[in-house]
């Protein structure tokens, strides 16, 4: 049995992948800048030593399909996910022909992109930013809200989190998307962060969002918008009635997921 390491690099680092595996690969250029290969190694238990080695030396790496009948479930999983027509969030290995790709890897963090309340936010974002904004992410995890909030336009983007393994898959995904320089993303407080935004997203269980409401009304700008997402169709009125200062349209709406978008009342 063969197990298959697939990993992604960039042209410097693909010498140091192969130092690291100890062979020469067969690499494919997935778009400018970015090449994947595919080796076939030992069992599925070398695979995956040999991918947590190439991830602990800072490489997107995974363990691939070992046979034909787990490509399909492989595939799927890895699909890229599609954002407003014109975007994708897909992983650093993953091929894609959309006009803005928004690379992710969240390693141990969450927010692969695919999952519906993350899309119900992406789509929201890919809409709604027109330049130039700031955005707020909180609870960031891989940092996608935050990144592809910049790449669809805006100034920048801050992003915080409890999770320190979030924070660090979240600061590589801005530098390999390439816009390091206009994100921001730590372990503050919601409480700590000072000034005001354009736009402030949370995709968090609903009890936080409602512990949070005073200090996610008191971020955002006063034409601003207000993105909730999380929520399930039991908890969407208890939740509105935790923001009585933003006036939120119909939610948004994905399976049984739902997100809230509003706007302060105007007064
Ligand atoms: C559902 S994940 C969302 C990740 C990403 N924003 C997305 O949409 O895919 C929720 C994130 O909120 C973080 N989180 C939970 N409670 C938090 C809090 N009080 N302050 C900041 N982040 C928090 C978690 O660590 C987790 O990374």
């Amino acid at each position: 049995m063969t197990g298959l390491v697939v990993v992604a690099a960039d042209a410097l680092s693909r010498e140091d992948v192969e130092v690291l595996l100890g062979m020469a690969g067969e690499w494919k250029l997935l778009r400018p800048g970015r090449w994947v290969a595919s080796y076939e190694v030992d069992g599925e238990d070398v695979a995956r030593k040999l991918v947590v080695e190439l991830r602990n030396a800072g490489h997107p790496a995974v363990a691939g399909p070992p046979d034909e009948a787990r490509a399909i479930a492989w595939n799927k999983l890895n699909r890229p996910t599609p954002i407003g027509g014109r975007a994708e969030v897909c992983f650093p290995w993953i091929g894609s022909n959309a006009e803005i790709v928004i690379e992710i890897d969240p390693g141990v963090g969450f927010g692969t992109g695919g999952h519906p309340s993350t899309r119900l936010l992406l789509e929201e974002l890919a809409s709604a930013i027109k330049g130039n904004e700031s955005v707020l992410d909180v609870g960031c995890g891989s940092g996608v809200l935050a990144i592809a909030s910049v790449c669809f336009g805006a100034e920048c983007a801050m992003g915080i989190d409890i999770n320190a393994a979030g924070l660090v898959a979240a600061k590589t995904n801005a530098c390999r998307n390439q816009i390091a320089d206009q994100t921001e993303f730590s372990s503050m407080s919601l409480t700590e962060i000072s000034g005001t935004y354009d736009v402030v997203v949370a995709n968090i269980h609903d009890d936080v969002l409602r512990e949070m409401a005073e200090d996610l009304v008191a971020r955002l700008a006063p034409n601003g918008w207000l993105g909730l997402s999380g929520v399930s169709p039991a908890q969407l009125s208890r939740l509105r009635g935790a923001f009585p200062q933003i006036t939120f349209g119909e939610p948004r709406k994905m399976g049984d997921w739902n997100a809230l978008i509003g706007r302060r009342q105007i007064e």
